[in-house]
C-alpha cells in the first residue's frame, strides 16, 4: 500500500505507512536538514524515543505527536496490557523535559486507550495519534488564521511596506503536524497577500533557524539569516516590526520557556516598544506550573556546543570541533521569558493577554 500522507496543503514532516499487517511511520530526519532531504522508518517503540532524543523530530507539537505514535509502536511489540501502557508512556515521557506537549500527548492517549479492550487496543492506539495529528493541523490553522489579524493590523499601522517580522528557532511545519505556529501567521499572510519579510535567527547551537531558512525557501516567502548576536542591532535599528516565536511551555502566569536566546529578543522588543507574539497550541500551557521557575529546563550534550555540523565540499555531512574534548561548557537548551515581557500569546482559541487571569478565562473557554 503507498504511504498515507497526513492530510496537508503546505508539508508534513511526518507519513504513516502500512507494511504488511503492521504499521509505521516514517520521519522526515531534521539532523540532515538543509543539508540532505532524507524519509527514516520508525518501526519500533526504542526508535520513536531515538528519533525524540537525538532531535531527528523535534519542536514542542511534533514531539508530542511522535510519542503518541511511540505507544502505539509500543503496544504493537508488547502484550497491549495496562502494564505496557504505562511502562511505554514511561519511556517517552523521559526522553525530553521541557515539551508539555509531549507529557499532554501522552496523558491524552493513554486516557483515551485505557477503557479499551486489551485485544483493539493498538488499532485504536494509531487512530488515537491520527487523531492528536490531526488536532494539531487545525490548530496551526487557527493559530495562523488567529496571527494574521493581528499582522494585519500591525502592517495598517505602518506605512505601506513590506512587513518586517522576526522569529527565533523553528516553530514552522517542521516542528509541527501542519502550519506550524510562529510562521502560521506568515504563512497566512503570503497566502493572503500581505507582503512579508522574516529576519530568522541562527539559534545557536542545534541552529534550527537553518531549518526555518530551508521551510521558507521551499515555501518562497522572502526572509534573511541573521546570526543570534545581530538581532538586537536590527530591532534597536527600528528594522524590525513584531516577534513572534514558538513556545514549549508556558507557565500559567504567562512565562515562557522557548529556544535558548528567545529572552535577549524580547528584552529588545520591550525596550524598541515593539509587539513580543508567542504562537502555540493550547496543549502548551501548563497549568501546573505556576510560574516560568517551575519549568525543567534541558541541558543538552556539551558536543552540541563543541562541535559544529555541515556539509563538506562534497555535500557530505560532517563535523568540525571547535574547542577541545573537554573544555568546559553549559548548554543550556531553553530559556524562560517573563510575561511582563510577552505582548500576547496566539492559540487556536484567540490572542490572550500572557497574565494569570487571562490564561485561566482562555482555559475556561476550553473546558466548556
Ligand atoms: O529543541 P527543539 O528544537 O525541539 O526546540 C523546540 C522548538 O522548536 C522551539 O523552542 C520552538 O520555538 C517551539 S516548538 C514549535
Amino acid at each position: 500500500m503507498p504511504p498515507r500522507l497526513l492530510p496537508t496543503p503546505l508539508q508534513s514532516p511526518l507519513r504513516r505507512l502500512r507494511v504488511n499487517a503492521g504499521e509505521q511511520l516514517e520521519i522526515l530526519d531534521q539532523t540532515l536538514l538543509p543539508w540532505h532531504k532524507e524519509w527514516r522508518r520508525v518501526t519500533t517503540l526504542a526508535d520513536a524515543e531515538h528519533a525524540i532524543i537525538a532531535m531527528q523530530v523535534r519542536g514542542a507539537p511534533l514531539i508530542g505527536i511522535i510519542a503518541a505514535y511511540g505507544v502505539a509502536l509500543g503496544l504493537q511489540e508488547s502484550d497491549a496490557s495496562d502494564n505496557a501502557l504505562n511502562a511505554i508512556s514511561a519511556r517517552l515521557a523521559a526522553t525530553r523535559p521541557t515539551a508539555v506537549n509531549l507529557g499532554w500527548a501522552l496523558s491524552v492517549i493513554c486516557e483515551r486507550l485505557r477503557p479499551i479492550p486489551v485485544g483493539q487496543r493498538v488499532a485504536a492506539a494509531w487512530l488515537e495519534a491520527d487523531a492528536i495529528a490531526e488536532e494539531d493541523a487545525r490548530n496551526n490553522q487557527l493559530i495562523g488564521a488567529n496571527g494574521l489579524k493581528l499582522l494585519q493590523y500591525i502592517a495598517a499601522s505602518h506605512p505601506p511596506r513590506t512587513l518586517q517580522v522576526m522569529t527565533h528557532c523553528n516553530a514552522g511545519w517542521l516542528a509541527t503536524a501542519r502550519h506550524g505556529t510562529a510562521l502560521a501567521p506568515v504563512y497566512a499572510a503570503r497566502q493572503a497577500g500581505l507582503p512579508v519579510h522574516v529576519w530568522v535567527s541562527e539559534t545557536r547551537p542545534r541552529n534550527q533557524g537553518l531549518l526555518t531558512a530551508w521551510e521558507l525557501q521551499e515555501a518562497g516567502v522572502p526572509h534573511t539569516l541573521i546570526a543570534d548576536n545581530a538581532a538586537g542591532l536590527l530591532i534597536l535599528q527600528g528594522r524590525v516590526d513584531a516577534v513572534i516565536v514558538g513556545a514549549d511551555r508556558v507557565a500559567a502566569n504567562g512565562d515562557v520557556a522557548n529556544k535558548i536566546g528567545t529572552c535577549l529578543k524580547a528584552l529588545a522588543a520591550a525596550h524598541q516598544c515593539l509587539p513580543f507574539y508567542v504562537a502555540a497550541p493550547f496543549s502548551t500551557l501548563d497549568f501546573n506550573a505556576a510560574t516560568g521557575d517551575d519549568i525543567p529546563i534541558e541541558t543538552r550534550n556539551d558536543d552540541e556546543l563543541r562541535l559544529v555540523t555541515g556539509v563538506d565540499n562534497h555535500n557530505q555531512a560532517d563535523c568540525l570541533r571547535q574547542i577541545a574534548e573537554g573544555h568546559s561548557v553549559y548548554n543550556p537548551a531553553f530559556d524562560i521569558t517573563p510575561a511582563a515581557l510577552v505582548t500576547g500569546i496566539i492559540t487556536e482559541l484567540g490572542v490572550s493577554a500572557a497574565s494569570e487571569p487571562a490564561l485561566a478565562r482562555l482555559r475556561e473557554s476550553e473546558d466548556r
